[in-house]
């Protein structure tokens, strides 16, 4: 990291959030790259080794962090603390994971508060969250606003023949395929995900209508924004825990660059109306083990790659 580069960020009230201001040394990118990885399931060895061994090229490379990082609060803080160490910013953004309520987790906390400790804990290691204000990478391919989402899922990416939330969770229970979420994600103070799920995409609505300006987004969820990438799942029940319609047409409705995303532990880079949607999951061992490709490896966002 390149020295003489020291400010302070402050942020925001939102969200009902206490503001704090934490030092960080930020440089305004030229040379660097911005990264991406996601589903990094540090409980497993073998991802905390890949973690161990996650590195920038350059000082000024910036790192996303699309979620399901672990389960645990305190593993959590361990990842994250080792990459902001080593990159010049890290931006992260939960996956259903991190807000599971597991037993293996000596903090008992649920819902919107689990989730703002989270928040706490990040902020105290300076890795900026959907709370925060939105970074403005200013490296190649620049400027684009890198905004981080924090929106859930709620039961509308529906199996054939079914038309409810009810009726789309009676054909998983029938076959079998449902998510532990359904056990250890809870909701709280909200009724259910889905309540909650509608009422952060309408606050991330009027968040990105005063924020997003002109500048070319770069969103990071932990689900697609489109239901499509879920197309290819071996358990179609399953996509109803894989993002919201209510997303639908945001790639097109705002100046997306790059929508990253991982939770479906499909790593590949596909296309939607013009844009490119990264899914950078590492995913469980058994996944990575037989891919010809080293495990761990990170995604180039911006510049945009040659290929791209
Ligand atoms: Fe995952
Ligand atoms: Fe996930």
């Amino acid at each position: 990291m390149a020295a003489g580069w020291s400010t302070v960020i402050t942020y925001p009230v939102h969200m009902g959030f206490r503001a704090t201001i934490t030092p960080m040394t930020v440089k305004p990118g030229t040379s660097g790259k911005l990264l991406a990885i996601s589903d990094l399931h540090v409980s497993h060895p073998e991802n905390r080794k890949i973690t161990e061994g996650i590195r920038p090229e350059s000082g000024d490379d910036w790192l996303l962090v699309a979620g399901d990082v672990a389960e645990t609060v305190g593993e959590v803080e361990w990842a994250l603390g080792l990459l902001r160490e080593r990159f010049a910013r890290v931006i992260w953004a939960p996956g259903n994971h991190e807000l599971w309520t597991a037993r293996q987790d000596p903090v008992r906390l649920k819902g919107e508060a689990r989730y703002r400790r989270l928040v706490e804990v990040c902020r105290s290691l300076g890795v900026t969250t959907p709370e925060d204000s939105y970074p403005i990478w200013e490296g190649a391919d620049g400027p684009a606003l890198i905004v981080p989402l924090f929106l859930g899922y709620d039961y509308t990416f529906r199996p054939e023949g079914a038309s409810t939330k009810e009726e789309s969770l009676a054909v998983a229970y029938e076959s079998g395929v449902v998510c532990a979420d359904e056990v250890l994600l809870h909701p709280d103070p909200y009724p259910t995900r889905d309540a909650w799920c509608r009422a952060r995409v309408a606050e991330t609505e009027r968040r990105l209508s005063a924020e997003a300006g002109g500048l070319p987004v770069v969103f990071v969820n932990h689900y697609p924004l489109v239901r499509e990438p879920t197309r290819v799942l071996r358990y179609p029940e399953f996509a109803q825990w894989c993002g919201t319609e209510l997303t639908a047409d945001w790639h097109i409705r705002y100046n997306v660059a790059v929508m990253v995303y991982g939770h479906l532990h499909i790593p590949r880079t596909t296309w939607y109306d013009g844009v490119r949607f990264e899914e950078v999951s590492l995913g469980y061992p058994r996944e990575w083990r037989p891919r010809p490709v080293p495990p761990g490896r990170l995604r180039q966002i911006l510049p945009h790659p040659p290929a791209a």
